[in-house]
């Protein structure tokens, strides 16, 4: 049997969602096009030609969607400002009344006690800016900055966490190298040059947050839980530091320490040269942040194999190293169940980059909406545990979002994997709560997890 869990008081419970993932409401109020409006009719991309037309309709039932949040008791409510809302053309004029949506929304939460937590760009890059070159362009981070810092002026007096992007490593990656994500580009050098934008996007709207008055700033990050298949082998040990440096430490290092790790400037010097990379930049970059989100979902393994292709389109670089398939208990994404990975990123980020707060600004899982809920109690059960565990480790772990409150839009696939804690009828927009909805309402109320 495991024993009960209590966490430190103050600890932040909550849930997340995305603007394009749940508001619907695509023509609505002046509302531009974005890459994922693009993306989703583009036939073959997204699981059955599902888009986010319709999505929850959380647009028009945010009022009711906030009472099922106080009901469940959140404390917190993480959620996307809809970039094509706020300026349609991705710069230029402010569209009044998409701010006026939030402006609402915002109200709506502290009337219920409930805390809001924004994220500026959860993906949806308003189609005009990325017909001008996407996060390839240098400019489309300065127009990030222009929208954030409007954003700000509307909700800074109401808003206290803000982060800046969500997981940039997916909008470059999965974005513009292998394309599974809009704007479904497959050219790694682009992908390399959305990295910096990104990261140039991102401290130059601290910048301008923190200048406008701003306490509490920082982004969210993926963060992979990279692990050697064997940690006796000393290639296999080697491969999974090579992929650290690719894939996480491409992000942490130039926002925590101020400069790419070598292995990655090489790669970037290698496919797309420097010359996108501005000497000022490292500066801008590292504005400091007060808090770290991660996201954390699966582990993966890593194994060094020379003549293996390596990780595909969106791992590039890493020819001689061989991805491990997923093995044990599965999600209905087919991610591995492996909470002790939560535990040795959460551990390793505490020891790599010391003093920074951490936020777990998602995790969850995907299971079919037929029967009991218990996968679901069990996965958020056993990765609860799993930050315990690094709290008692001496990690400063601020709070969890379970990903996710609705049932939603998840991008590629759709309307067909369902990681709410409330389940959401698509015909009729109902939505009810799940067994886990339920459960996630009492470990809130105390703080902690029962004996399992
Ligand atoms: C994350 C995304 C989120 C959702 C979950 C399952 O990568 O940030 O929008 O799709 O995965």
């Amino acid at each position: 049997m495991t024993v009960g869990l209590r966490f430190p008081d103050g600890f932040v419970w909550g849930a997340a969602t995305a603007a394009y993932q749940i508001e619907g409401a695509a023509r609505d109020d002046g509302r531009g096009p974005s890459i994922w409006d693009t993306f989703s009719r583009t036939p073959g991309k997204v699981f059955a030609g599902h888009t986010g037309d319709v999505a929850c309709d959380h647009y028009h039932r945010y009022p009711d969607d906030i009472g099922l949040m106080a009901d469940v008791g959140l404390r917190s409510y993480r959620f996307s400002i809809s970039w094509p809302r706020i300026k349609p053309d991705g710069t230029g004029p402010v569209n009044p009344r998409g701010l006026d949506f939030y402006d609402r929304l915002v109200d709506a939460l502290h009337e219920r006690g409930i805390d809001p937590v924004v994220t500026l760009y959860h993906w949806d890059l308003p189609q005009p800016l990325e017909d001008r070159g996407g996060w390839t362009a240098r400019e489309t981070a300065s127009w990030f900055a222009e929208y954030a810092a409007a954003v700000y002026q509307r909700l800074g007096d109401r808003v206290r966490v803000w982060t800046t992007l969500n997981e940039p490593w997916c909008s470059a990656f999965l974005g513009y190298a292998s394309g599974i994500h809009a704007p479904g580009h497959q050219d790694p050098a682009a992908a390399l040059k959305a990295v910096h934008h990104l990261l140039l996007a991102h401290g130059l709207a601290v910048g301008e947050l923190r200048a406008a008055g701003a306490q509490t700033l920082g982004i969210t990050l993926n963060p992979s839980a990279v692990r050697p298949a064997d940690p006796d082998n000393a290639a296999d040990v080697e491969a999974a530091r090579v992929v650290h440096a690719l894939s996480n430490r491409i992000f942490y290092d130039p926002i925590l320490a101020g400069t790419y790790p070598p292995e990655a400037m090489e790669l970037i010097e290698a496919l797309a040269g420097l010359g996108h990379i501005h000497d000022q930049d490292a500066k801008t970059i590292a504005a400091p942040i007060d808090l770290l989100g991660v996201n954390y979902y699966a582990p993966t393994y890593v194994a060094g194999r020379k003549g293996s292709p390596g990780g595909g389109p969106n791992n590039p670089g890493t020819e001689g190293i061989e991805f491990l398939p997923p093995t044990g208990p599965l999600t209905d994404m087919g991610w591995q169940i492996e909470p002790a990975g939560l535990t040795g990123l959460l551990e390793q980020i505490h020891a790599d980059y010391p003093g920074i707060p951490i936020m777990i600004t998602e995790n969850g899982a995907a299971f079919p909406h037929t029967g009991p809920d218990h996968d679901r109690i069990s996965y958020v059960d056993g990765h609860l545990r799993a930050v315990h565990d690094a709290i008692s480790r001496g990690v400063d772990v601020r709070g969890y979002f379970l990903w996710s409150f609705l049932d939603n839009f998840e991008w590629a696939e759709g309307y067909a994997k369902r990681f709410g804690i409330v389940h959401v009828d698509y015909q009729t927009q109902r939505r009810t709560l799940k067994e886990s909805a339920h459960w996630y309402r009492s470990v809130i109320a105390r703080n902690g997890l029962e004996d399992r």
